[in-house]
């Protein structure tokens, strides 16, 4: 099975980038573990700080793999489009924050992308992203 993990804007400063909140492990390490981890999956991993990006590769992902896991980051709040991608193609979407969402800023609540995906993961830091990929293993 392939799975495509995606992260949005300023996700590639993880592990500098307020690390209280998103911990002090950069997403490659991370990756690197994952695909220890995971070794019967094929995991493959895109970050993009551009809307636009991040639709082009949602609706090609659907040639080539299984499943997403999709932090969308800021523009969870804020994109309609990505939303309708979501909503547009054919394969499960599972949606990761590393952070509780729900226990920051009000304006964190609201999620434009999780009524269409499969389910979504908050607050469990990197591990979310695991949590996410057993969710298509099982
Ligand atoms: C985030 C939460 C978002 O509100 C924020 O804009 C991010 C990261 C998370 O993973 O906790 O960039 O998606």
């Amino acid at each position: 099975m392939k799975i495509l993990i995606i992260n949005g804007p300023n996700l590639n400063l993880l592990g500098a980038r307020e690390p209280d909140i998103y911990g002090a492990v950069t997403f490659e390490d991370y990756f690197t573990q994952l695909q220890f981890r995971f070794k019967t999956l094929e995991l493959s991993y895109f970050q993009s700080n551009h809307e636009g990006e991040l639709i082009d590769k949602l609706q090609e992902a659907q040639e080539n793999f299984q499943g997403v896991v999709l932090n969308a980051a800021a523009y969870t709040h804020t994109s309609i489009a990505i939303a309708d991608t979501v909503k547009a193609i054919k394969i499960p979407v599972v949606e990761v924050h590393i952070s509780n969402i729900h226990t920051r800023e009000d304006f964190r609540k609201h999620s434009y992308i999780a009524p269409y995906t499969k389910g979504v993961i908050v607050g469990f830091g990197l591990e979310g992203y695991a949590l996410a990929i057993q969710s298509f293993n099982s």
